[in-house]
């Protein structure tokens, strides 16, 4: 899977935020993607489609993430619905792991919801282990917080 990925920025959080609602029961609000472009350690990164497959332009998918002395957080990914199930996300998180390594991160953490089987597969596959639980993290269901050393 061919991807543009650059920084995401606040003219971006239209189309972030039409695909943020189409992905979770909780979606995240504007204000939330704001406070996070202006976070000192926080990342936000976009993908486009890239190569033959470039199209109109528009964001394809998106991730949050904190790297806070050695220690890496992804707060959130979402692929748009559209684009699902054709390498969007492991092409994507593989290009973030890489941006990460020579940032001397040594682990990196998530949170999934128990039932996101999806997620869990893609980060099983790029080599999380899940760590523990978080009881009701999400009010409504735990969360697995998954871990993958690098
Ligand atoms: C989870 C999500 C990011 C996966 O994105 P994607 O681009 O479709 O994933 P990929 O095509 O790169 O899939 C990589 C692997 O993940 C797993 N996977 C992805 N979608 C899956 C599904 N619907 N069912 C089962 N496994 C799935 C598979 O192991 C897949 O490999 P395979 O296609 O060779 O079987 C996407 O479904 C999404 O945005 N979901 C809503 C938001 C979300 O749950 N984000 C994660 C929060 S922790």
């Amino acid at each position: 899977m061919d991807l543009k990925i650059e920084p995401l920025r606040l003219t971006d959080l239209d189309e972030v935020m039409r695909i943020e609602r189409l992905s979770f029961p909780n979606p995240w609000t504007r204000g939330m993607f704001e406070n996070e472009l202006k976070n000192p350690v926080s990342f936000a990164f976009a993908a486009r489609a890239g190569g033959e497959r470039q199209g109109p332009g528009g964001i394809i998918a998106y991730s949050i993430f904190w790297i806070v002395q050695g220690e890496a957080h992804i707060l959130n990914l979402a692929v748009d619905p559209e684009w699902r199930r054709k390498g969007v996300a492991l092409t994507f998180l593989q290009s973030i792991l890489d941006f990460m390594r020579p940032r001397t991160v040594f682990e990196v953490f998530l949170e999934v919801r128990m039932s996101n089987i999806a997620a869990i597969r893609l980060y099983k596959g790029l080599g999380f282990r899940e760590a523990y639980v978080r009881k009701k993290y999400y009010g409504d269901e735990d969360a697995i917080v998954m871990k993958l050393e690098m």
